[in-house]
């Protein structure tokens, strides 16, 4: 039975990919922060519950330490904040995100890449943000675009260890993360969707996962604009966002 590892698993996106893979015949090894909520969301045979803080490696190791590695880790747990007022930088707000996002990350690879086997996969959620510089993103948007540096270099260096990692970048996604934002979510897409997207660029072995297609394009097109322009709009768009 293939395994997969999935951390963030308690909500949204993990907790919809953990669902999808267990149906799939998959054993699941589910991550997150709270024991009692991973248990209440997500009960079945073949689920092995695991409570850690990913910015703790103390934490992971404890969790993990003894696992032998799955075939499959997905790094999805993850954290929003946006910025409100760039002229008063929150140092303790960016804290809070690149510690999540990028630290929580390294962490879980610490302890389980020296035990992957070859032919195993690594894959690293990061966001669609990275594409252009969004408006109030200035933590969760660098945060995200340390993540894809970082899984772009790695599918380099583990290429001698025949390890495969794959960067997913989803645009807007339903889930209780987006519903806390107060602007306008276009091409938003539903949880199931997404990870079905995620689940079939995995089995293809995708290096780089950018869904949905349409709003990626518009993306990729503002992204092949001069900077200048690309900031007007942008700066545009936070004046209606306010
Ligand atoms: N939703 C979107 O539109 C979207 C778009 C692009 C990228 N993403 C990325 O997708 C990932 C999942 O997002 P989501 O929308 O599914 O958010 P979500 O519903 O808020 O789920 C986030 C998950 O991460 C866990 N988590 C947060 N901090 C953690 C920590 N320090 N240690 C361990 N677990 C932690 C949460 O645990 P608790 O439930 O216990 O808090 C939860 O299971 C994130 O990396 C996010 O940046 C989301």
């Amino acid at each position: 039975m293939k395994s997969v590892l999935i951390t963030g698993a308690s909500s949204g996106i993990g907790l919809q990919l953990a669902s999808d893979y267990l149906e799939n015949g998959y054993r699941v090894l589910a991550c997150g922060l709270d024991v009692v909520k991973l248990k209440a969301v997500l009960s079945h045979p073949n689920v092995t519950h695991y409570a850690f803080d990913t910015t703790s490696v103390e934490q992971i190791d404890q969790a993990l330490g003894q696992l032998s590695a799955p075939d499959l880790i997905i790094l999805n747990a993850g954290n929003c904040e946006y910025v409100n007022d760039a002229q008063q930088l929150d140092a303790a707000l960016f804290e809070r995100v690149m510690s999540t996002n990028v630290m929580g990350t390294v962490n879980c690879l610490s302890v389980l890449l020296p035990r992957m086997q070859a032919g195993s996969h690594v894959a690293i959620v990061s966001s669609s943000v990275t594409w252009l510089p969004l408006t109030r993103a200035e933590a969760y948007g660098a945060s995200k675009a340390a993540l894809d540096y970082l899984a772009r270099t790695l599918a380099i260096d583990l290429q001698d260890a025949s390890i495969d990692v794959s960067l997913i970048r989803p645009g807007f996604v339903d889930t209780p993360l987006t519903r806390l934002n107060d602007f306008p979510m276009p091409a938003k897409i539903s949880v199931t969707d997404a990870s079905s997207r995620i689940r079939r660029g995995l089995e293809r072995r995708q290096r780089v996962i950018d869904f949905p297609f349409l709003f990626i394009l518009v993306l990729r097109i503002f992204s092949w604009l001069p900077v200048s322009w690309w900031q007007s709009i942008a700066a545009s768009m936070r004046r209606h966002s306010l």
